[in-house]
Protein backbone atom coordinates (compact mmCIF):
# COMPACT_ATOMS: atom_id res chain seq x y z
CA UNK A 1 0.00 0.00 0.00
CA UNK A 2 1.38 3.25 -1.08
CA UNK A 3 -0.05 6.45 0.52
CA UNK A 4 0.50 9.66 -1.59
CA UNK A 5 0.10 12.78 0.09
CA UNK A 6 0.74 16.18 -2.00
CA UNK A 7 -0.20 19.78 -1.48
CA UNK A 8 1.33 23.10 -1.23
CA UNK A 9 3.10 24.57 2.07
CA UNK A 10 1.64 24.32 5.49
CA UNK A 11 -1.40 22.61 3.94
CA UNK A 12 -0.77 19.91 6.57
CA UNK A 13 0.58 16.79 4.52
CA UNK A 14 2.95 16.56 6.87
CA UNK A 15 0.83 16.10 9.61
CA UNK A 16 -1.27 13.75 8.02
CA UNK A 17 1.30 11.25 6.42
CA UNK A 18 2.49 11.15 10.02
CA UNK A 19 -0.59 10.14 11.34
CA UNK A 20 -1.69 7.47 8.67
CA UNK A 21 1.72 6.09 8.96
CA UNK A 22 1.09 5.56 12.50
CA UNK A 23 -2.67 4.47 12.13
CA UNK A 24 -1.42 1.97 9.56
CA UNK A 25 2.08 0.55 11.22
CA UNK A 26 4.05 2.07 7.43
CA UNK A 27 7.57 3.90 6.97
CA UNK A 28 6.98 7.99 6.37
CA UNK A 29 8.96 9.71 4.01
CA UNK A 30 8.66 13.75 4.50
CA UNK A 31 10.49 14.33 1.09
CA UNK A 32 10.33 17.78 1.20
CA UNK A 33 13.11 17.21 3.66
CA UNK A 34 15.27 16.08 0.88
CA UNK A 35 14.74 19.52 -0.63
CA UNK A 36 15.64 21.59 2.35
CA UNK A 37 18.42 19.21 3.07
CA UNK A 38 19.88 19.97 -0.55
CA UNK A 39 19.66 23.77 0.01
CA UNK A 40 20.80 23.44 3.83
CA UNK A 41 24.17 21.73 1.99
CA UNK A 42 24.62 24.38 0.12
CA UNK A 43 23.92 27.24 2.42
CA UNK A 44 26.69 25.65 4.80
CA UNK A 45 29.26 25.63 2.10
CA UNK A 46 28.89 29.20 1.28
CA UNK A 47 27.48 28.32 -2.14
CA UNK A 48 24.79 29.70 -4.16
CA UNK A 49 21.67 28.11 -4.39
CA UNK A 50 21.82 28.12 -8.43
CA UNK A 51 24.86 26.37 -8.54
CA UNK A 52 23.31 23.00 -10.30
CA UNK A 53 26.73 20.94 -9.99
CA UNK A 54 27.14 21.83 -6.48
CA UNK A 55 23.36 21.48 -5.64
CA UNK A 56 23.53 17.71 -7.82
CA UNK A 57 26.65 16.64 -5.60
CA UNK A 58 24.75 18.13 -2.39
CA UNK A 59 21.61 15.94 -3.30
CA UNK A 60 23.38 12.83 -4.13
CA UNK A 61 25.50 13.09 -0.89
CA UNK A 62 22.24 12.50 1.24
CA UNK A 63 21.42 10.25 3.54
CA UNK A 64 17.66 9.54 4.26
CA UNK A 65 18.39 8.72 7.76
CA UNK A 66 19.72 12.15 10.25
CA UNK A 67 18.17 14.59 9.10
CA UNK A 68 18.52 17.89 11.61
CA UNK A 69 14.96 18.89 11.30
CA UNK A 70 16.08 21.66 13.58
CA UNK A 71 18.13 23.18 10.98
CA UNK A 72 15.71 22.29 8.09
CA UNK A 73 12.18 24.15 9.89
CA UNK A 74 13.66 27.55 9.57
CA UNK A 75 11.50 30.32 7.74
CA UNK A 76 14.33 30.83 4.71
CA UNK A 77 14.45 26.98 4.43
CA UNK A 78 11.40 26.42 2.73
CA UNK A 79 12.26 29.46 0.30
CA UNK A 80 15.85 27.92 -0.04
CA UNK A 81 14.31 24.46 -0.85
CA UNK A 82 12.01 25.51 -3.02
CA UNK A 83 15.08 27.10 -5.38
CA UNK A 84 17.25 24.15 -5.10
CA UNK A 85 13.41 22.22 -5.98
CA UNK A 86 13.14 24.18 -9.58
CA UNK A 87 16.34 22.52 -11.04
CA UNK A 88 15.93 19.59 -12.78
CA UNK A 89 18.83 18.04 -12.54
CA UNK A 90 18.36 18.44 -8.60
CA UNK A 91 15.11 16.84 -8.52
CA UNK A 92 16.60 13.24 -10.83
CA UNK A 93 19.27 13.25 -8.29
CA UNK A 94 16.16 12.34 -5.80
CA UNK A 95 14.12 9.73 -7.81
CA UNK A 96 15.89 6.70 -6.65
CA UNK A 97 15.98 6.87 -2.81
CA UNK A 98 12.29 8.52 -3.05
CA UNK A 99 10.81 5.71 -5.69
CA UNK A 100 13.10 2.93 -3.38
CA UNK A 101 10.87 4.26 -0.26
CA UNK A 102 7.84 3.96 -2.12
CA UNK A 103 8.67 0.18 -3.31
CA UNK A 104 9.19 -0.89 0.64
CA UNK A 105 7.77 -4.68 1.20
CA UNK A 106 4.22 -3.65 3.23
CA UNK A 107 4.16 0.18 1.41
CA UNK A 108 4.85 3.44 2.86
CA UNK A 109 3.79 6.59 3.15
CA UNK A 110 5.01 9.77 1.42
CA UNK A 111 4.45 13.83 1.06
CA UNK A 112 5.64 16.35 -0.74
CA UNK A 113 5.46 17.91 -4.07
CA UNK A 114 5.31 15.25 -6.92
CA UNK A 115 4.48 11.88 -5.09
CA UNK A 116 1.32 11.15 -7.08
CA UNK A 117 2.27 12.98 -9.79
CA UNK A 118 5.99 11.27 -10.62
CA UNK A 119 7.36 9.41 -7.45
CA UNK A 120 4.72 6.94 -7.43
CA UNK A 121 1.97 7.03 -10.27
CA UNK A 122 0.77 3.99 -9.40
CA UNK A 123 0.18 4.50 -5.49
CA UNK A 124 -2.79 2.92 -3.99
CA UNK A 125 -3.78 6.05 -2.60
CA UNK A 126 -3.66 9.76 -3.65
CA UNK A 127 -4.61 12.66 -1.28
CA UNK A 128 -3.72 16.33 -2.51
CA UNK A 129 -3.94 18.42 0.52
CA UNK A 130 -4.78 22.00 -0.29
CA UNK A 131 -6.12 25.14 1.64
CA UNK A 132 -6.74 28.75 1.52
CA UNK A 133 -3.18 30.65 1.46
CA UNK A 134 -4.44 32.76 4.74
CA UNK A 135 -5.59 29.78 6.68
CA UNK A 136 -2.03 27.91 5.92
CA UNK A 137 -0.10 30.96 6.97
CA UNK A 138 -2.13 31.49 10.39
CA UNK A 139 -1.15 27.24 10.96
CA UNK A 140 2.96 28.31 9.63
CA UNK A 141 3.15 31.35 12.01
CA UNK A 142 1.74 29.60 14.50
CA UNK A 143 4.10 26.77 14.00
CA UNK A 144 7.40 28.87 14.07
CA UNK A 145 6.52 30.70 16.67
CA UNK A 146 6.39 27.66 18.56
CA UNK A 147 10.11 26.90 17.35
CA UNK A 148 10.53 29.97 18.84
CA UNK A 149 10.95 32.27 16.25
CA UNK A 150 9.47 35.85 15.73
CA UNK A 151 7.43 35.34 12.83
CA UNK A 152 4.98 38.11 11.45
CA UNK A 153 1.53 37.02 9.69
CA UNK A 154 1.95 38.62 6.78
CA UNK A 155 5.21 37.99 5.92
CA UNK A 156 4.49 34.76 6.09
CA UNK A 157 1.41 35.15 3.96
CA UNK A 158 3.96 36.50 1.37
CA UNK A 159 6.31 33.70 2.15
CA UNK A 160 3.59 31.11 0.74
CA UNK A 161 2.32 32.73 -1.74
CA UNK A 162 5.61 33.54 -3.23
CA UNK A 163 6.68 29.78 -2.97
CA UNK A 164 3.39 28.64 -3.85
CA UNK A 165 3.99 29.65 -7.58
CA UNK A 166 7.21 29.03 -7.49
CA UNK A 167 6.23 25.57 -7.40
CA UNK A 168 3.55 25.31 -9.09
CA UNK A 169 5.08 27.56 -12.68
CA UNK A 170 8.68 25.44 -12.52
CA UNK A 171 8.97 23.37 -15.51
CA UNK A 172 9.69 20.02 -14.49
CA UNK A 173 7.13 18.33 -11.90
CA UNK A 174 5.46 21.27 -11.28
CA UNK A 175 2.89 21.68 -8.25
CA UNK A 176 -0.72 19.89 -9.21
CA UNK A 177 -2.85 17.52 -8.15
CA UNK A 178 -2.80 13.91 -10.32
CA UNK A 179 -5.41 13.48 -11.91
CA UNK A 180 -6.80 10.14 -10.05
CA UNK A 181 -5.64 12.26 -6.49
CA UNK A 182 -8.81 13.44 -4.35
CA UNK A 183 -8.52 16.78 -3.28
CA UNK A 184 -8.98 16.94 0.87
CA UNK A 185 -9.68 21.16 1.76
CA UNK A 186 -8.74 21.41 5.21
CA UNK A 187 -9.33 25.22 5.43
CA UNK A 188 -12.01 24.73 7.80
CA UNK A 189 -10.74 21.69 9.49
CA UNK A 190 -8.96 20.96 12.64
CA UNK A 191 -6.25 18.29 12.31
CA UNK A 192 -8.44 15.41 13.57
CA UNK A 193 -11.01 16.12 10.92
CA UNK A 194 -8.43 15.94 8.13
CA UNK A 195 -7.20 12.80 9.39
CA UNK A 196 -10.64 11.00 9.72
CA UNK A 197 -11.33 12.13 5.94
CA UNK A 198 -7.85 11.21 4.99
CA UNK A 199 -8.76 7.80 6.09
CA UNK A 200 -12.53 7.29 4.47
CA UNK A 201 -10.63 7.59 1.01
CA UNK A 202 -7.68 5.31 2.33
CA UNK A 203 -10.52 2.68 3.50
CA UNK A 204 -12.34 3.34 0.10
CA UNK A 205 -9.44 2.93 -1.93
CA UNK A 206 -8.38 -0.50 -0.09
CA UNK A 207 -12.06 -1.61 -0.02
CA UNK A 208 -12.11 -0.99 -4.52
CA UNK A 209 -8.78 -2.80 -4.41
CA UNK A 210 -10.35 -5.91 -2.36
CA UNK A 211 -13.47 -5.60 -4.37
O1 LIG B 1 3.52 19.37 5.77
P1 LIG B 1 2.82 20.68 5.56
O2 LIG B 1 3.77 21.81 5.35
O3 LIG B 1 1.78 20.61 4.49
O4 LIG B 1 2.00 21.03 6.88
P2 LIG B 1 2.21 20.51 8.37
O5 LIG B 1 3.60 20.73 8.80
O6 LIG B 1 1.64 19.14 8.50
O7 LIG B 1 1.20 21.47 9.14
C1 LIG B 1 1.55 22.82 9.43
C2 LIG B 1 0.95 23.20 10.78
O8 LIG B 1 -0.48 23.31 10.65
C3 LIG B 1 1.22 22.17 11.88
O9 LIG B 1 1.58 22.86 13.05
C4 LIG B 1 -0.12 21.48 12.06
O10 LIG B 1 -0.36 21.03 13.36
C5 LIG B 1 -1.12 22.56 11.66
N1 LIG B 1 -2.36 22.03 11.09
C6 LIG B 1 -3.56 22.53 11.50
O11 LIG B 1 -3.59 23.40 12.36
N2 LIG B 1 -4.75 22.06 10.96
C7 LIG B 1 -4.74 21.12 10.02
N3 LIG B 1 -5.89 20.68 9.50
C8 LIG B 1 -3.50 20.63 9.57
C9 LIG B 1 -2.32 21.11 10.13
O1 LIG C 1 6.28 21.83 4.69
P1 LIG C 1 6.22 22.69 3.47
O2 LIG C 1 5.12 22.30 2.56
O3 LIG C 1 6.28 24.15 3.76
O4 LIG C 1 7.57 22.44 2.67
P2 LIG C 1 8.24 21.07 2.23
O5 LIG C 1 7.22 20.04 1.94
O6 LIG C 1 9.29 20.73 3.22
O7 LIG C 1 8.93 21.45 0.85
C1 LIG C 1 9.86 22.51 0.73
C2 LIG C 1 10.02 22.78 -0.75
O8 LIG C 1 10.63 21.63 -1.36
C3 LIG C 1 8.73 23.01 -1.52
O9 LIG C 1 8.33 24.38 -1.55
C4 LIG C 1 9.07 22.48 -2.92
O10 LIG C 1 9.68 23.47 -3.72
C5 LIG C 1 10.10 21.41 -2.65
N1 LIG C 1 9.54 20.05 -2.77
C6 LIG C 1 9.41 19.53 -4.04
O11 LIG C 1 9.67 20.22 -5.02
N2 LIG C 1 8.99 18.25 -4.23
C7 LIG C 1 8.67 17.48 -3.17
N3 LIG C 1 8.27 16.22 -3.39
C8 LIG C 1 8.77 18.01 -1.86
C9 LIG C 1 9.21 19.31 -1.68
Amino acid sequence: MIIALDGPAASGKGTLARRLAAHYGLPHLDTGLLYRATARTLMDSDARLDDVAKAVAAARGLALTDFDENRLRGREMGEAASVVAAIPAVRAALIDMQRAFAQRPRGAVLDGRDIGTVIAPNATVKIFVTASAEARAQRRALELRGRGEDVDYYAILEDIRKRDARDRDRSDAPLKPADDAKILDTTDMNVEAALAAALAVTEAAMEAIRA
